[in-house]
């Protein structure tokens, strides 16, 4: 169990990847993203293009607004055992790395900017926020064998899913909202939409290496929420 510990301070030339990085992934949040679960928590967030954020700040937002603090880690969670107990004690961990100004695109493991400009937005939203909650306990009921399937439809919702919103379909996923190849692929007409279908997402294994060729729409937020409450009943 990690103690908490001070976030970490970031020297200029990473404040300056991450601008780079901002500057031009905002502007397509702002179309591509859900306004409800997404949209919302990123304007209250007050993110700026000239810095990483100061993440006491963040740790006090979180916990008036939803109960869940922010951890500073220097492990690169994929998934797995640690991540799912963070987060089944509302623990969200934010890493200590930004991806190199060189290869901008495409990290293989979560850095800051992706736990930032990815996730925190979603997690400001106390629906959003409680559905973690309990998927990351559901995941915990199980060894991580038989969890494989729910880490796939985690990975096409949390982190690539897709979702309906007045009559569009948006960016749901962390994953795709900080990514700025895949967020403007995956809406472009190259990638199959299908119905959100857990049991069909259940036997795919997702790949972290290449854009994905099939990627999943939910309804609407309560399809999603339905399907983690019923999950193991
Ligand atoms: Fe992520």
């Amino acid at each position: 169990m990690l103690e908490k510990r001070p976030f970490k301070v970031w020297s200029p030339e990473e404040h300056d990847t991450w601008r780079m990085l901002y500057e031009r992934q905002c502007e397509r949040v702002k179309k591509l993203a859900s306004r409800a679960y997404y949209l919302e928590g990123f304007e209250k967030l007050r993110l700026t293009s000239d810095r990483i954020p100061d993440f006491y700040r963040l740790d006090e937002v979180y916990q008036r607004e939803v109960g869940w603090e922010l951890f500073s880690t220097d492990t690169q969670f994929a998934d797995g055992q640690d991540w799912f107990e963070h987060l089944a004690r509302k623990e969200f961990m934010i890493t200590e790395y930004i991806r190199d100004k060189s290869d901008l695109d495409y990290t293989p493991l979560p850095d800051v900017w992706h736990d930032t400009f990815g996730h925190l937005p979603l997690m400001l939203n106390q629906r959003y926020a409680h559905l973690v909650y309990d998927f990351a306990h559901k995941m915990l009921k199980y060894s991580k064998e038989e969890r494989k399937g729910m880490g796939s439809i985690w990975w096409y919702t949390i982190e690539f899913g897709l979702i309906r919103e007045e009559g569009e379909i948006k960016i749901l996923g962390a994953g795709l909202a900080s990514s700025y190849g895949e967020s403007v692929h995956a809406l472009s007409g190259a990638v199959d939409l299908r119905p959100f279908d857990p049991d069909y997402i259940a036997t795919i294994k997702p790949s972290p290496h290449e854009f994905h060729k099939e990627l999943f729409i939910l309804d609407s937020f309560e399809q999603f929420e339905d399907f983690v409450n019923h999950w193991d009943a």
